[in-house]
C-alpha cells in the first residue's frame, strides 16, 4: 500500500511517499521560517495561506522523486492534531479532497503519535514495548508505548514544553526565531559551567517535567549580566546543559521504573546533538538502547505522517469522509486501530 503523507500542523509543509513493502519511497519538506523570521514567531494565518500555495508543487515533486503517478497513491494520511487549526485544516481539505477524487481511504493522524513512531523509518527500529520521551514546540513527554495505540503518559511538563523553552529563553536572548537550533548553535561557543542552573524536579520522585523556572532563570542571568555574545553563548550553553541532563535524569527513571531497555527519542528537540549523545550515555550506563530518527525526521516532516497513516491502514482502521481536526488533542486518547464496522467502506 503506497500512503501518501501530508504534514502541515505548524509551519512546516512536508510530504512524503511511504510504501508498506518497500518503506519510504519519497519525501519533500518546504520550511516556513523566512516568512516567519521578521515576525519573531510562527503567525498562524500566513502559515495556513503558505501551506495551501505550496502543497500541490511539493506533492507533484514528492511523486517525481518516487517515480510515481498521482493516481496511484493508494492512500491519503494527514495531520489532524494536535497543531494550528488553519494550517491543520488546510492539510485536511487538500487530503480528504484528493482521496476522494481518487477514490481511495484518507485517515487522520495524530501528530505526536507519528513523531513517536519516527524511529521505525530507520534500518534499525525498536520493538515494543519501549519508554518514548517526546520533545517538540508543544510537548515534553515520557510514554510507555506497547503498541500502536497503547500510550500510557508516564511524565508531563507542568508548564512550558522543552522546546517552548528554547523558543523563548533564545528570544529573550536576542537569538531569534527558530529558537531552539539557534541557542543549540550559541550553546556550542559557550562554556556551560559559567552559568550552571538547577535541574529542575530532579531531586524529587516522579517523572514530570517543568522549564519554565529555568526560562526565567536564564533571562535573570542575562539580565545581571554584561550582555555580550560570549555572555549569551555561556548563558545559552548552561541552559542547554540544564535541560539535557534534566531530560536524561528522567528517562533513566522512567526506563528503571518501566523496567525496560529501549529508549526512544522524538520530536524537533530530538535533533538536539548534545541532547542525543547524553541521551545514548544514559541508554549505555544501563545496558538499553537509544533510538532516534535521522535529524530530518525528528524536526515535522511528511514521513512520519505517511508511516503512522499506512500502519493503521495496514491495522485495518476505517476511515470516513469528514474532515475533522483537532487541534489540541491528548495522546492518552489515542486507541490501538479500529476496525471497520458494518459496510461503511473506508473513505
Ligand atoms: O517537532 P517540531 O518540529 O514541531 C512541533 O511539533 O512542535 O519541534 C519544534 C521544536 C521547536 O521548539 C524548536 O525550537 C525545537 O523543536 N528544536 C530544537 C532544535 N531543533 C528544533 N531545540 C533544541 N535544539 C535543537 N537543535
Ligand atoms: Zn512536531
Amino acid at each position: 500500500m503506497k500512503v501518501l503523507g501530508i504534514e502541515t500542523s505548524c509551519d512546516e509543509t512536508g510530504l512524503a511517499l511511504y510504501d508498506t513493502e518497500q518503506g519510504l519511497l519519497a519525501h519533500v519538506l518546504h520550511s516556513q521560517v523566512a516568512t516567519h523570521e521578521s515576525y519573531g514567531g510562527v503567525v498562524p494565518e500566513i502559515a495556513s495561506r503558505d501551506h495551501i500555495r505550496k502543497w500541490v508543487g511539493l506533492t507533484r515533486e514528492c511523486a517525481a522523486r518516487a517515480d510515481m503517478k498521482i493516481k496511484h497513491i493508494d492512500a491519503v494520511a494527514y495531520t489532524a492534531g494536535p497543531g494550528l487549526a488553519g494550517a491543520l485544516f488546510s492539510g485536511a481539505v487538500a487530503g480528504r479532497t484528493l482521496a476522494w477524487t481518487l477514490g481511495i481511504p484518507a485517515i487522520g493522524v495524530h501528530h505526536m503519535e507519528a513523531h513517536l513512531l519516527a524511529p521505525m523509518l530507520e534500518p534499525e527500529s525498536p520493538d515494543f514495548p519501549f519508554i518514548c520521551l517526546l520533545v517538540s514546540g508543544g510537548h515534553t513527554q515520557l510514554v510507555r508505548v506497547d503498541g500502536l495505540g497503547q500510550y500510557l503518559l508516564l511524565g508531563d511538563t507542568l508548564d512550558d514544553a522543552a522546546g517552548e523553552a528554547f523558543d523563548k529563553t533564545a528570544k529573550m536572548l536576542g537569538l531569534g526565531y527558530p529558537g531552539g537550533p539557534r541557542l543549540a548553535k550559541a550553546a556550542e561557543s559557550g562554556d556551560a559551567q559559567k552559568f550552571v542552573f538547577a535541574r529542575p524536579m530532579t531531586n524529587r520522585p516522579g517523572l514530570d517535567f517543568s522549564f519554565s523556572g529555568l526560562k526565567t532563570a536564564a533571562i535573570t542571568a542575562f539580565n545581571s549580566a554584561h550582555r555580550d555574545s560570549a555572555v549569551i553563548n555561556d548563558i545559552a550553553a548552561g541552559f542547554q546543559a540544564s535541560v539535557v541532563e534534566t531530560l536524561c535524569i528522567k528517562c533513566r527513571r522512567a526506563l528503571q521504573q518501566e523496567n525496560l531497555r529501549n529508549l526512544v527519542v522524538a520530536g524537533g528537540v530530538a535533533s538536539n546533538t548534545r541532547l542525543r549523545a547524553a541521551l545514548q550515555q544514559t541508554v549505555d550506563d544501563v545496558d538499553g538502547e537509544l533510538f532516534c530518527p535521522r535529524l530530518e525526521f525528528c524536526t515535522d516532516n511528511g514521513a512520519m505522517i505517511a508511516l503512522a497513516g499506512a500502519l493503521r491502514l495496514q491495522a485495518g482502521e476505517s476511515s470516513n469522509t469528514e474532515i475533522v481536526i483537532r487541534p489540541r488533542w491528548p495522546l492518552s486518547e489515542m486507541q490501538p486501530p479500529q476496525r471497520a464496522s458494518g459496510a461503511s467502506g473506508m473513505r
